[in-house]
């Protein structure tokens, strides 16, 4: 198959009906905050065999149609020995990987972000593919504050993101392109809509400066929701509001919009998850999850670290899973 059947095919798999995508691709420093908000310390055993667990889920395959994960887990192997992208192939589950190398101070800046990673990301993706990966993920930040995010952190940060794009559709990837806009701030629901209109139409502009192929990437978008300290508007507002700038900033050649959860409870993210899929008006593209927190926090609660908890953290996951695919199709009744 050429690069770009390659990627259509992994497209279609992806995103076929039900399915969603899981992110356990947390780095060395968040996964380690994440178990122990759970009491769970963080080795190179028990994310082994945490990611072991997540990808061996019996049935999980129905709902889940890919799996992100961090470098390490690539080459680490199930209980069973098997290699975990492996394991993921069994299940019809496509493994992909996470290639950026987190945020640092953009310079020049009052203090924003931009993203780093691009050295030598053709060498390290002709690695990934050969561990089986066959999709990437770059994740931006843009922080709200009354004054920012900058002109400058928009652009720069759109022109990584595009060039990480190029980079894997060169090798045959597709690329997941996440602009995260993030929720903490006291802000209304119309800043964040502002905000990230603002930075997915820079980011599609450097796409296509970039000439990345818009039917072959992934987008990962928050959802529009107002910051964390202020209350939070009806489910269906929320919904009509993001689903108002995706339409004026995404290009209906996107296949799939796959968010993020980005901090809300499990709960509400499936309730807006299915509230846009029940919208009225265009919807041109598929709308889908690639929640971490939202779909793993109930696992690691039932897990806990223990062992002998194996099968009741897989229960776990397949029932929030479930509910969520259930959101995709906007059949999911809380
Ligand atoms: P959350 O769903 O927890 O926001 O994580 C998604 C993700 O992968 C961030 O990069």
């Amino acid at each position: 198959m050429d690069r770009i059947g390659q990627m259509q095919h992994t497209i279609e798999r992806l995103t076929r009906p039900g399915r969603g995508i899981l992110a356990a691709d947390e780095s060395y420093p968040t996964i380690t905050k994440r178990l122990s908000d759970f009491g769970i310390e963080s080795t190179e055993e028990t994310r082994r065999f945490y990611r072991s667990l997540l990808a061996t889920t019996p049935g999980i395959g129905e709902y889940v149609g890919g799996i992100i994960f961090f470098e390490e887990t690539l080459g680490q192997r199930t209980d069973e020995g098997q290699l975990i992208p492996a394991a993921c192939e069994a299940q019809d589950i496509v493994p992909g990987i996470k290639v950026d190398k987190g945020a640092v101070e953009l310079a020049g800046s009052d203090g924003e972000k931009v993203t780093q990673g691009l050295d030598n990301l053709g060498d390290r993706l002709d690695g990934y593919v050969e561990q089986g990966a066959l999709f990437t993920k770059w994740r931006n930040l843009y922080q709200i504050t009354p004054e920012l995010p900058s002109r400058q952190a928009l652009e720069a940060n759109a022109e990584v993101l595009a060039r990480y794009a190029a980079i894997a559709q060169s090798r045959g990837m597709v690329p997941i392109v996440e602009p995260e806009v993030l929720m903490d701030g006291d802000h209304d629901l119309a800043r964040c809509a502002a905000v990230t209109e603002a930075a997915q139409a820079t980011l599609f502009e450097a796409l296509r400066r970039h000439r990345v192929l818009l039917e072959a990437i992934i987008l990962k978008p928050n959802m529009v929701l107002p910051g964390k300290g202020q209350p939070r508007p009806a489910v269906e507002t929320c919904a009509e509001e993001t689903l108002r700038v995706l339409r004026r900033t995404v290009p209906a050649a996107v296949p799939s919009i796959n968010f993020l959860s980005g901090g809300q409870t499990s709960e509400e993210a499936t309730a807006h998850l299915n509230a846009m899929n029940q919208a009225e008006g265009p919807k041109p593209w598929v709308m889908s999850f690639s929640f971490s927190r939202a779909l793993q926090n109930p696992v690691q609660a039932a897990w806990a670290g223990i062992a002998q908890n194996k099968e009741a953290a897989q229960q776990a996951f397949l029932h929030r899973a479930r509910l969520n695919s259930l959101a995709r199709e906007g059949r999911y009744t809380a």
